[in-house]
């Protein structure tokens, strides 16, 4: 018997929103600041929503973008712009309605503070889902005590400096945040898994850390292939083209291995089983 699709989360809405404020974030990217109608749980980090404009801007298909901020019922969005969904979102104005379907998907884990210390790697926008990832950890999730900053490390790569988004507040969150480009314009000249690999060399985290990435496919199948060679532990999270957000279109497919957790069918589901996953549940690296 095939197993049952999962559903979507059972707070998902689609739902209105109004657009608060929209400022400019680095060189090709916006924070756009909405409140939905009705008030949002609080949401784990790494969760997302799709968003529309219903003012025949938007493509019909709505866009995924990841919880970037949350204070009470106001939602940020890192939005980069890329094509004609996110230029649509970019323009937005004050008081302007969204079209908002979430929150989807299921988050990262629970970030304690109890084993190796968790190296986030952030690439250019995949930085979104971590700034409350490190405040949730700090503040203590699913009942977890809190996780020290110290035991809290934030690399975040991006092509040009213009591209570390936000980079002033993430050094406000309290963590180490060390910084990588690949053309040397702000920090290390390099990727983030050039950081990490400096980080090892001058003995500045053990050997054993947890990984949490979110960038560019190719970071991720470089991530993949580092925690595979070093047995580590690391989660994913993934950037898929959507349909529908909801488990409905199958427009999300996501390798398994069969000897992992959703090794029972050969793809999982982005939107409703991610999309966070553990490198040992996901191939990524040769899948296409
Ligand atoms: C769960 C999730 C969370 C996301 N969070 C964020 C976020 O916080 N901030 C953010 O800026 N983006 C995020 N994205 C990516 C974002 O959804 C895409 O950039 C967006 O859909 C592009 O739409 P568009 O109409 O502007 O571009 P399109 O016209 O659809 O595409 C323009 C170009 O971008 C490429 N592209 C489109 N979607 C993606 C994608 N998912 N990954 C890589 N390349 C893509 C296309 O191949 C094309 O070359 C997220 C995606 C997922 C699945
Ligand atoms: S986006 Fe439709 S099934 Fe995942």
């Amino acid at each position: 018997m095939l197993p049952p699709v999962p559903a979507p989360p059972p707070d998902a809405r689609s739902q209105e929103a109004v657009v608060l404020d929209v400022r400019t974030c680095g060189s090709d990217g916006v924070v756009l600041a909405v409140e939905p109608l009705a008030p949002p749980p609080p949401i784990r980090a790494s969760r997302f929503y799709m968003l529309r404009r219903e003012d025949g801007l938007s493509p019909f298909i709505p866009r995924p973008y990841s919880i970037y901020r949350q204070f009470g019922s106001r939602l940020e969005f890192l939005v980069k712009v890329m094509g004609k969904g996110s230029r649509a979102l970019a323009a937005s104005r004050r008081g302007e309605r969204l079209r908002l379907i979430g929150p989807l998907g299921n988050g990262w884990p629970t970030l304690d503070g109890e084993g190796a210390p968790w190296v986030m790697l952030a690439g250019g926008v995949g930085l979104a889902p971590f700034p409350m990832g490190v405040e949730q950890a700090l503040a203590g999730m699913d009942g977890a005590a809190p996780c020290p900053a110290d035991r809290l490390h934030l690399f975040f790569g991006a092509a040009n400096a213009g591209q570390l988004y936000d980079l002033d507040r993430m050094v406000d969150l309290g963590v180490e945040v060390r910084t990588a480009t690949m053309d040397g314009s702000q920090g290390r000249r390099g990727t983030v898994l050039d950081l990490l690999n400096d980080a090892w060399a001058e003995g500045r985290l053990p050997a054993e850390v947890r990984l949490l990435a979110c960038g560019p496919e190719r970071m991720l199948e470089a991530v993949e292939r580092l925690a595979d060679e070093r047995g580590l532990e690391a989660h994913l999270s993934l950037e898929t083209l959507m349909g529908c957000g909801v488990g409905i279109c199958n427009g999300c497919p996501v390798p398994t291995r069969p000897e992992g957790a959703l090794g029972h069918w050969p793809n999982a589901k982005c939107c409703v089983e991610g999309p966070v996953f553990r490198t040992a549940d996901v191939r990524l690296a040769g899948s296409h």
